[in-house]
């Protein structure tokens, strides 16, 4: 078969596959209709081996959205997980690089979803500390009583329940790398502690006299306005000094469009690896125009459960553009969990039953057709004090 008749055989196979083609000198089809057909481009022969690879670089970055290299020593491999070719990502990412081989703190603020955790671990991957661990902890994830004991560890004996002695989480990265996610969740009381450890970089584990000398680099991650919190009394002052000796900004998503193509097209490849019933390949062009235009107040993360959607609902290997608007309307700027939309619930119509009833507990638990003691459960575990009803019951009559 001939040129254009192999190109379509390939196409009809493997739709987002780019091709370039190479022909001999003269004899070029219908360059324009090729394209709209598909060809990513061509070459003629003799052709310049530069110019070839360049053609496959750009067509490979534009179809699989991995960045452009011609990285044979593995330079770029610290990033080669962030999609993204916008120069404010790019720009970034160079400043992330000149600081990691260096041990200072850095403080990464930045909306929900825009990357800090990758932008985290990829400092850690470019650093001198590449090859030993990476702890991330999660400061909304650990409950207030146990954050001493998580992170520095705790003796045998210490408390009830430990049974045996055990590293803190901050040992666990000892050569490496520690971040720390959500810092602005720190609570007041550990914020003191952790800055000791960062001026004397020794732990004392819980219920021991031990001091445990430890090497960690200290990157952290918000998004919270830390400033805002210095100021009302949340966060210390002197930690937040410590720790921010740099800040890193990851924009939103909406501030860097150049990287939504990219990005779509990544999450949809890898949805294919993982899913084998996914009959999605690419996106229309009308659909991606919409993906490049919506708000993303989630950011990345929204994009990407956008794509989930699509990708889930397509029934054809082109998502179409009523598919994305779907996805889109669909997506609220926040999904409650299951969980959250019934503790909803429960606190809403507990106070409504207190205002029907004035506050009066027994009337209120016979109509919910809940006993008194279960009642009065109920309201402890909202923090729902039924004398303000009676109170409000009065001053209103
Ligand atoms: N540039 C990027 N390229 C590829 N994937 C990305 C990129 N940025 C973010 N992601 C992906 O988006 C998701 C959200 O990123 P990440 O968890 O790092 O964001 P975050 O800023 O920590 O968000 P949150 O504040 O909600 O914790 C992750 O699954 C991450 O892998
Ligand atoms: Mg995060």
């Amino acid at each position: 078969m001939d040129g254009m008749a192999m190109f379509r055989q390939l196409h009809d196979k493997y739709p987002t596959l780019p091709i370039i083609i190479l022909t001999a000198h003269g004899s070029i089809p219908d360059a324009v209709e090729a394209t709209r057909e598909g060809v990513f481009s061509f070459l003629t022969k003799p052709f310049d081996s530069q110019k070839l690879l360049a053609e496959i670089r750009l067509a490979l970055q534009v179809s699989t959205g991995i960045p452009a290299s011609n990285d044979e020593g593995g330079e770029n491999n610290w990033r080669k997980g962030i999609i993204g070719c916008s120069s404010q990502l790019e720009n970034l990412l160079l400043e992330a690089r000149r600081i990691a081989p260096s041990d200072v703190s850095v403080l990464i603020q930045s909306p929900s979803g825009t990357g800090k955790e990758l932008l985290a671990q990829a400092i850690h991957d470019a650093s001198r500390r590449a090859d030993k661990p990476f702890v991330a902890i999660n400061c909304t994830a650990i409950p207030e009583s146990l954050f001493e004991s998580e992170l520095f560890g705790h003796a045998k004996g210490a408390f009830t329940g430990a049974d045996r002695t055990r590293d803190g989480l901050i040992k666990e990265a000892d050569g490496g790398t520690l971040f720390l996610d959500e810092i602005g969740d720190m609570p007041l009381d550990f914020q003191g502690k952790l800055l000791r450890f960062l001026q004397e970089k020794q732990v004392r584990p819980v219920g021991s006299n031990e001091m445990q000398p430890v090497d960690v680099r200290v990157l952290s991650a918000t998004h919270h306005d830390l400033d805002h919190a210095v100021y009302t009394g949340k966060f210390r002052e002197d930690l937040y000094y410590r720790l921010n000796v740099i800040t890193l900004e990851l924009p939103p998503l909406s501030e860097r469009r150049e990287d939504i193509s990219m990005l779509a097209n990544h999450f949809l490849r890898q949805i294919h690896t993982r899913d084998r019933n996914c009959v999605a390949r690419s996106y229309s062009p009308q659909a991606m125009a919409l993906l490049t235009m919506a708000k993303w107040p989630g950011n990345i993360r929204q994009l990407m459960n956008v794509v989930e959607q699509v990708a889930v609902l397509a029934t054809t290997p082109v998502i179409s553009e009523s598919l994305v608007l779907r996805a889109l309307k669909g997506e609220p700027d926040k999904t409650e969990s299951f969980v959250q939309a019934q503790r909803r619930f429960e606190r809403d119509y507990l106070i409504k039953i207190l205002q029907m009833t004035s506050g009066n507990v027994t009337h209120a638990s016979k109509q919910a057709g809940r006993n008194r003691t279960e009642f009065y459960k109920l309201l402890h575990r909202h923090k729902i004090d039924p004398k303000q009803y009676r109170l409000a019951a009065k001053t209103m009559s």
